[in-house]
């Protein structure tokens, strides 16, 4: 498989501010050599563009929304021509709200390709609340709802179909953080949630297997992994962190299992945040496991 780097450069759905120098360090950590040096043929197609971030409180529940539309807008088209071109799309954020022109854009190619849609969620937040039920106001917390058709008209129509997606392509993994009215919506939309009570109790291997269950040949699977998933003591740079997340070991077991898959089609890396990082470690072990998702091993050799 062919894969094209797509740098979008903002925070405009964040709490933070910096998650929009993710794309660089992504590329300072040597992302796409790290892929060639595994036989991959990459190309960096370069950051988007759209609006500034005006840093302004939110309006009826939501932050930026004209902001969030432009950018998603952007990174829809851009992943959808990725796409058609049948190229593997690795999306550097940016802020998580990017989950939704990144997956409505994915979601539209199974349509149109008559593909089953997986969907990793890979976070320590669910986020899926709604004007409603967000405590901030910020769109980086209401991605998945969006997709899923709680959200604005502008933001759940941004693929062409509403909703992109149903709850039943979701599976989150590594999640710890969820609100109270959003856990409500959670439980009454049916997602699949694998928490970190779960992976406690059951081990990232099974957890694994349950979230790939059904994934076949039909299957065309994308991870949304949000930086936040990993435990802060081993990924400091990022602008929600959640104690008690995976280790590094179990992160590498889910990316390694989710490689053995060979299904993997699409990717988005999002909310890392170099302002908040120590040396540019947290960009260094995305990629370390981005690795691990395309394929590196110690020992064996598969395929
Ligand atoms: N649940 C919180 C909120 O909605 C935090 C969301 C964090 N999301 C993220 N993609 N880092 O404000
Ligand atoms: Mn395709
Ligand atoms: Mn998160
Ligand atoms: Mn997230």
């Amino acid at each position: 498989t062919a894969i094209s780097l797509l740098g979008v450069p903002t925070d405009i759905g964040a709490g933070a501010r910096g998650a929009s120098m993710g794309p660089e360090a992504l590329r300072v950590a040597g992302l796409q050599a790290v892929l060639e040096s595994h036989g991959l043929a990459v190309e960096d197609r370069g950051n988007l563009q759209g609006p500034g971030n005006p840093w302004q409180p939110p309006v009826a529940g939501y932050r930026h929304l004209p902001e969030v539309l432009a950018w998603n807008t952007a990174l829809h088209d851009a992943v959808l021509a990725e796409l058609r071109r049948e190229r593997l799309p690795i999306v550097l954020g940016g802020d998580h709200c990017l989950g939704l022109g990144s997956i409505s854009a994915v979601a539209r190619h199974c349509r149109e390709t008559g593909r089953t849609l997986r969907v990793l969620w890979l976070d320590a937040h669910a986020d899926f609340n709604t004007a409603e039920l967000t405590p901030s106001g910020n769109i980086h917390g209401m991605p998945v709802a969006c997709l899923c058709g709680y959200g604005p008209p502008t933001l759940t129509g941004l693929g062409g179909h509403t909703p992109a997606i149903t709850p039943d392509a979701v599976r989150q993994i590594g999640i710890r953080s969820v609100d109270p009215g959003e856990k409500r919506l959670v439980h009454e939309a049916g997602l699949e949630v694998f928490d970190m009570r779960y992976i406690d109790e059951m081990g990232m291997r099974h957890t694994l297997e349950q979230a790939l269950k059904g994934v076949d040949d039909h299957t065309h699977l994308h991870v949304s992994f949000d930086v936040d998933f990993l435990d802060p003591e081993i990924a400091p740079g990022v602008g929600t962190t959640v104690p008690g997340g995976p280790t590094y070991r179990e992160a590498q077991l889910c990316m390694e299992m989710i490689a053995d898959t060979g299904r993997l089609a699409s990717l988005d890396v999002m909310e890392l945040n170099p302002a908040l990082d120590v040396r540019n470690r947290t960009a260094m072990l995305a990629v370390d496991l981005i690795e691990s998702l395309f394929g590196k091993s110690t020992l064996m050799r598969k395929k």
